[in-house]
């Protein structure tokens, strides 16, 4: 769980029996200048549905989220990536279980924003069922802005406007942008080939996105007349974490943190150049676009992953890797967070020892 831009916070209406008829209220930093995030990962509902050890574990995932929720009071929730475990659903079903996850920011009333992930054979899971799952909710912000048929579904921003009268009264001027991107993954809903195979899904952003991306932030910054600050999120990691990881020697000093999953995956994993899926490809560079487009834009200060279970670290990207080096001078910092959804469990009997850093000073930046 991460909390980004300082600890603490208020906002956001308190809860509300009826969540759904609850107007839907422009996201904010607080009086005190803070927007907290908290950013749930890899929750993994569904696992096992059929017998008592996955019922348990989802049961425990909600402890957890209860645990965090009830020391955090974040303005945003951010659930990044394999919300459900895709390959254990049942078709009749596999959406109920945002029900279940929803519970303890419905009680509270906060608002949450998704990412989808990977995991995994989505035939029985429909990104785009989970979606409107999620749209019976007004705490939900999830969006879908690409309408390509290859980008996925949870591609989107949010604005983030200031606080007080001043801000209120002009609502236009953005404070901070959050985006988030679909790295899609895992195979296609109900789809199989001419021998009865499940086909998979690319597992980096699409180039559809990464355009939107471009042209989306180059308006705003016309519009503003500046480069508003920008964090983003999507569910599997850029390579430039695992260049950071293998190239550059993330230290458990420098960047505090578990570093469990080395070599970690990330986008475009097991593609092949020729477009074939298969085991033992090496990485052909199909996140190249994103990583430019992020690195070539000024506000961008952060990216933040999950899918690799095992890495909780932040590493600054400031100089080349990769041939590619940040416009921003104060670099990009490359976050994960810390899987939620089962091993969960583990550290709720540890007392939460979710590695790196949990704030990032806005001065920091
Ligand atoms: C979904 O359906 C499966 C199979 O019928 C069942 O085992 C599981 O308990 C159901 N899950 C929920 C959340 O209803
Ligand atoms: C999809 O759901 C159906 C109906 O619940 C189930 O019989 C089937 O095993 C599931 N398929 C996969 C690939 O999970
Ligand atoms: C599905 O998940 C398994 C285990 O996580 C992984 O080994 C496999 O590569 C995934 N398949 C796809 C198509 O993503």
């Amino acid at each position: 769980m991460w909390s980004c831009l300082g600890l603490t916070s208020l906002l956001i209406a308190q809860s509300t029996q009826s969540p759904i008829d609850k107007p839907v209220e422009s996201l904010r930093f607080s009086e005190d200048g803070i927007f907290h995030i908290s950013i749930l990962e890899d929750l993994h509902f569904g696992e096992n549905a059929w017998d008592s050890w996955g019922p348990e574990q989802d049961v425990n995932t909600v402890t957890v989220i209860n645990r965090v929720l009830d020391k955090e009071s974040p303005n945003l929730v951010v659930l990044n990536g394999d919300l459900i475990t895709g390959e254990n659903a049942f078709l009749e079903n596999s959406t109920v279980y945002l029900d279940q996850m929803a519970g303890p920011l419905v009680d509270r009333g906060l608002a949450w924003a998704s990412t989808y992930g990977n995991h995994n054979s989505s035939f029985n899971l429909s990104r785009s069922d989970l979606l409107a799952r999620e749209k019976r909710f007004a705490n939900s912000r999830t969006e879908a802005m690409v309408s390509d048929h290859q980008a996925g579904v949870t591609n989107y921003y949010l604005p983030v406007y200031g606080s007080g009268a001043h801000h209120r009264e002009r609502n236009d001027m953005p404070e901070l942008l959050l985006w988030f991107f679909d790295s899609r993954g895992g195979v296609y809903y109900q789809k199989r080939d001419a021998s009865g195979n499940e086909i998979p899904q690319p597992n980096w952003v699409d180039v559809s996105v990464v355009e939107w991306f471009q042209a989306t932030n180059a308006d705003l910054v016309q519009k503003h007349g500046k480069h508003i600050p920008s964090l983003v999120f999507v569910h599997i990691p850029i390579n430039a974490a695992l260049a950071v990881q293998t190239q550059h020697e993330v230290d458990s000093h420098k960047e505090p943190g578990i570093n469990d999953d080395y070599p970690l995956a990330q986008q475009g994993q097991n593609w092949c150049a020729s477009g074939e899926y298969g085991g033992s490809c090496s990485y052909a560079g199909q996140d190249e676009l994103l990583m430019k487009a992020l690195a070539q834009t000024h506000g961008v200060i952060g990216v933040f992953s999950g899918h690799d279970h095992g890495d909780t670290w932040c590493y600054k990207w400031d100089k080349a890797i990769s041939g590619i080096r940040p416009v921003n001078e104060k670099g990009i910092n490359l976050c994960f967070g810390s899987a939620y959804g089962l091993r969960g469990v583990r550290d709720l009997d540890s007392g939460f020892s979710t590695g790196a850093g949990d704030a990032i000073e806005a001065e920091g930046w």
